[in-house]
Order: C-alpha cells, then structure tokens, then sequence
C-alpha cells in the first residue's frame, strides 16, 4: 500500500505536473487566492481528486452542492484501499469497522450517523436522516435499523488487508489513541454550486483500532463539519478528541461571520486549539478545508502533510496546506 508520505508527494507532483506555473502561485499566495475564484467549486480534505471529480460531475451541469458532495464522499467510502473511511475502513480493537459521517445543505438542515455498522455508504443514510425524519443524529443499532427500512444492503466492511493489519496490532495490543499525520485521512467535502447553494460532508471510520463505541468529530455538526449559507463551510480531518472539545469547525465558520477571510479563519482556528491543548497538539494533527459564499478557499493544519483537493475554474488539483508548525 502506498505510504501517506509517498502519496502526498506524489500528489503535490501532479499538481505541479498538471497546471501552468501562475496558477499554482495564485493557489499558495494565501489572500490573493480571492482573484481566481469562481462558481462552481469543490474542495476536500486530502487527495480525494476522485471524489472532487465526482462532486464536478454534479456541479458543472448546473447541480446542486448537496448531491456533489454526497456524490463525491461516496467514493472513499467504497474504496477497499482507503483505510479510514467506509468500506476497507481499519477496524476498532474488537474487529468491527464503526463508520461516522454528516451532512448539511444550503437551508443549514443537518444529518448525521455514528457507530453505523454493516452499511458501505453512512453518509447516504445520513442524509436520509436529514431528509426523511425529525431528527438529525442516529447511532448504531438505530442507525442500521433505519438504513436497512430505507433499503440499503448489510455488507461485510472489513476486507483482508484491514483484517490483516488489526491481527498485527492484536500482537501487541498496545492501545494509543494516537493519531498522526501519516494514516488519517477523513474526507471532509465542501460545495458551492452556480446557484451559491453551499454543502458539506465528512465521512470516515474513525480512529483505527479505537475502543468499541468510540466516536469521532466526523458526526458531530460543527467538530468534523459545518456549513452556513450566509457564510460558508469549514470541514476537517485528524484527531476527532480535539475537534470534539473545541467544535473547530463551527469556530472556523463564525471566524468568517466576523469578516475573516477563509484562509485566515483556519489559521486563526488552529491557532487557538493550538494554544488551548499545546501538548495534545504536539504530536497530532488537525487540518481543515474551507470556503466562503464569495468562493474563496483556504486551508491549514497543526503540522506539515496536509493537503486538499480543490475543483475550481476547470482545473482539479492538489495542494500542500500551509501548517502551524513548519518542518
Ligand atoms: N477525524 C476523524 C476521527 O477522529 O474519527
């Protein structure tokens, strides 16, 4: 399997391979990057170029942000070889894959599932929650029970290679509730369509090998994701317990509601947990995706290895996020 440190050169390579030299320094000059934008867009955490690709199919024929970002957080979650998100998921430290993903549209009306078992696509089923109940969050058994009277089918989430890894941490057993930038890769994925409709998603199986019933940011509206229409969207990826106790994507959201621009919110974000939680944030890491209503975008993380994925002006590239601490 591909290492998270090759995979990210290679990615920030075929950016550059890909597009023309200008385009690129508008993407890292930070404020400047207001000039090039426009409608429609999409941006996810990591290299989800795929997935991205999958939300501009929506978008570009005139689609709403909603279904681009389902359609595009969909594609993780079916993807055997993407080990923190739906289907090849890393198991918890009981061998049961536990999947956790949210959703919101452009009315700021949410749906969210947690500790969903046997479901390939929890982020379908929770925006059958936001559609097709009262309610917004449904957990476990609920969840399953509710997904399967929508229809959709039990299938075993745990393929060989997941299995694998989790009978050679079973060796040890060594239980660290450590996540660094080299495994983690949550998609968190924002819209905005040609009609200014604004969405997110983020979608993921948690921290590998975690307690059973552990339950990440990723759900939770406002910690893994958050979207306004008035403002915009901020969705994140990396250790869920510091996004849990700061709700860091709803900080990053109302930053913008005071004026900042997105890239500023992030930093401003990341700095302030950063700060609140100087140990914890040592050694894990945190980045976001944002974008407001303008069509602006930004990006930053704890430390260095993050990047995103961004489908704009014709082009879907990958970008290395600027971060807190440097190298
Ligand atoms: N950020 C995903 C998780 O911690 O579960």
């Amino acid at each position: 399997m591909t290492s998270r440190r090759s995979f990210l050169s290679k990615s920030v390579l075929g950016a550059l391979a890909i597009s023309d030299s200008q385009f690129i320094k508008n993407a890292f000059s930070g404020l400047n990057r207001s000039r090039s934008a426009s409608l429609p867009m999409v941006i996810a955490t990591w290299d989800n170029r795929k997935a991205t690709q999958a939300a501009w199919d929506v978008l570009h024929t005139n689609g709403r942000a909603l279904d681009a970002v389902e359609a595009g957080a969909r594609i993780p979650e079916a993807d055997p070889n993407d080990t923190s998100v739906g289907y090849g998921g890393f198991p918890d430290r009981d061998g049961h894959v536990t999947l956790d993903a949210c959703i919101m549209d452009e009315f700021g009306m949410a749906g969210s599932v947690c500790f969903l078992e046997h479901i390939m696509h929890p982020i379908s089923v929770a925006r059958r929650v936001m559609e097709k109940t009262p309610h917004v969050m449904l957990v476990g058994e609920g969840a399953l029970q509710f997904a399967l009277e929508e229809g959709f089918e039990k299938t075993n989430l745990l393929t060989d290679t997941a299995r694998e890894a989790w009978e050679k941490w079973k060796v040890k057993s060594e239980y660290k509730p450590v996540i660094n930038i080299e495994r983690h890769d949550t998609i968190g994925i924002l819209a905005l369509d040609k009609q200014n409709r604004i969405a997110g998603a983020c979608t993921t199986s948690g921290m590998a090998f975690k307690m059973r019933g552990r339950v990440g940011d990723s759900p939770i509206i406002g910690a893994g994701m958050f979207a306004d229409n008035e403002v915009g969207a901020a969705a994140c990826s990396g250790l869920g317990e510091i996004l849990l106790r700061t709700l860091g994507c709803y900080q990053v959201v109302e930053e913008m509601r005071r004026g900042a621009h997105p890239q500023k919110a992030a930093e401003t974000t990341i700095r302030r947990i950063v700060q609140k939680y100087p140990e914890i944030c040592q050694k894990n890491q945190v980045g976001f995706v944002v974008i407001d209503v303008k069509g602006r975008h930004g990006a930053y993380a704890i430390h260095p290895g993050f990047n995103f994925a961004l489908y704009q002006n014709e082009q879907n590239l990958v970008f290395e996020s600027d971060s807190h601490f440097k190298k």
